[in-house]
């Protein structure tokens, strides 16, 4: 069953009801490895991509960001349409992470501006380096796509423009390399920041291990809708 069909029935009977259901049904082992998964989560550090064209590098960009633990993954599709990842490239990661799409880079930075995000547009040859990227607060590093880089529009609503030096004669990284490096190094900054390897709020937390506990279980409406019978029992 797909994440928007798990998510409704968690907003119809609430997560605590769903894990209760269905938590009985799993291995050990399994609750085991989703709640250390559950402990790995980084909900702010967050990845944005603006008009990608190639399904392949929108599917490395995800799989990177969810190999370093991140949650999110912000698309800009204005120009480009649905964001695509490649499924072979992807591997899989797709079900670990929340896709969240936006017409424009305005709404995108609007969006993030509100939820206490510090915009940072990924420029080749921008004087902030990486390693002087603040950490100290939640941080939105926003990538261009693989033709045109970022646009002006986006690199003006971002808070700072940094890159990563360059040695060579190429000019710029693939862009799925650059998400790569970015994440990798600031998710680890932030991690020292806040102390720990994950960081999800209890109600982000709650409802992740709602949704992996219940995802792949055939049934599942019944499954819940008996528990709940039994509670009234
Ligand atoms: C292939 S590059 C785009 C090249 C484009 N012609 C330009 O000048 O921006 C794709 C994206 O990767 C990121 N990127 C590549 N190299 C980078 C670098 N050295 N520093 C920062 N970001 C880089 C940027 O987000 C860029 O928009």
């Amino acid at each position: 069953m797909p994440h928007k069909q798990v998510d409704a029935l968690i907003a119809k009977y609430g997560a605590d009801i769903v894990i209760a259901a269905v938590t009985p049904m799993l291995e050990d082992s399994r609750v085991e490895t989703l709640e250390s998964g559950l402990n790995s989560k980084l909900q702010s550090i967050t990845v944005v991509l603006e008009n990608l064209y190639d399904p392949h590098n929108g599917a490395a960009a995800m799989r990177s960001t969810e190999a370093f633990g991140l949650c999110d993954l912000h698309t800009i599709d204005g120009t480009t349409g649905t964001f695509k990842a490649a499924k072979d490239v992807s591997a899989g990661t797709g079900k670990w992470i929340d896709l969240h799409s936006h017409e424009t880079s305005l709404a995108c930075a609007q969006s993030l501006k509100e939820k206490g995000f510090v915009l940072c547009a990924t420029v080749p040859g921008a004087t902030m380096e990486l390693e002087q990227i603040p950490v100290d607060k939640p941080l939105a590093i926003w990538f261009g796509n693989e033709r045109d880089g970022l646009s002006a529009e986006a690199q003006e609503l971002c808070d700072h423009q940094v890159s990563i030096e360059m040695h060579g004669f190429c000019q710029s990284f693939n862009l799925s390399v650059s998400v790569a490096m970015f994440v990798h190094r600031l998710a680890s900054k932030r991690r020292a920041e806040v102390g720990a390897v994950g960081d999800l709020s209890d109600e982000r937390r709650r409802h992740l291990q709602a949704r992996w506990r219940a995802t792949g279980i055939r049934g599942l409406s019944h499954i819940i809708e008996r528990h709940v019978s039994s509670l009234t029992q």
